[in-house]
């Protein structure tokens, strides 16, 4: 590992910047592939996520898991990381100068790895990343470009659980993120 991310690590595992901070039992970073080219944004860590200080372990983590799978790729083939680094306490929706405290990390994370496609899972990541504020059921399936890199809007994998008829939108979503890496990079 590099020294910048070395000290990206570092500031984050001390991080105080919020409240979040005061009920978190493990900061957690994210993981993968420091040079993925495709990178995943949740909203922050739940319960299982908390105790491990790994992104996307539980159950939407393994439903997640399942969809990498399905484009053929593994979880060390991309980068997973959240909006927030702590665990929003009950699990609610992080506040928005939380969101703004942590976005610093979450933008340093963007330039170490340098992805060229970036799915956002849900609409926290997505308000918080584009700063835009459509429904994701409305955002969805939409390509965002900006400086080179393209976004793409797609369901939470938890809304996926909740309510398994979106799942085949999800997967369209996937799809396209994978044809845009094709594009891209041959
Ligand atoms: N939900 C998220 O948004 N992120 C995680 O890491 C786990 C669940």
């Amino acid at each position: 590992m590099n020294a910048s991310w070395q000290g990206l690590l570092e500031s984050i595992g001390e991080c105080r910047r919020c409240r979040l901070c005061e009920t978190r039992t493990h900061v957690v970073p994210g993981e993968g592939d420091p040079n993925a080219r495709l990178m995943f944004i949740g909203e922050g860590p739940g319960r299982d996520e908390d105790q491990q200080g790994r992104p996307f372990v539980g159950a939407s983590g393994q439903l997640l898991d399942r969809m990498i799978h399905a484009l053929g790729m593994e979880r060390t083939d991309v980068y997973i990381a959240n909006v927030v680094k702590c665990r929003p306490p009950m699990n609610r929706n992080p506040e928005p100068d939380e969101a703004e405290a942590c976005m610093d990390y979450l933008r340093q994370q963007f330039v170490l790895v340098r992805p060229r496609v970036i799915v956002l899972l849900g609409k926290v990541a997505y308000r918080y990343v584009l700063k835009q504020d459509a429904p994701i059921s409305a955002a969805r399936g939409q390509w965002v470009e900006r400086k080179g890199v393209w976004f793409m809007p797609t369901y939470h994998p938890s809304a996926l659980l909740r309510d398994p008829s979106k799942k085949r939108e999800a997967w369209e979503d996937l799809k396209a993120a994978r044809q845009k890496l094709v594009e891209l990079e041959g």
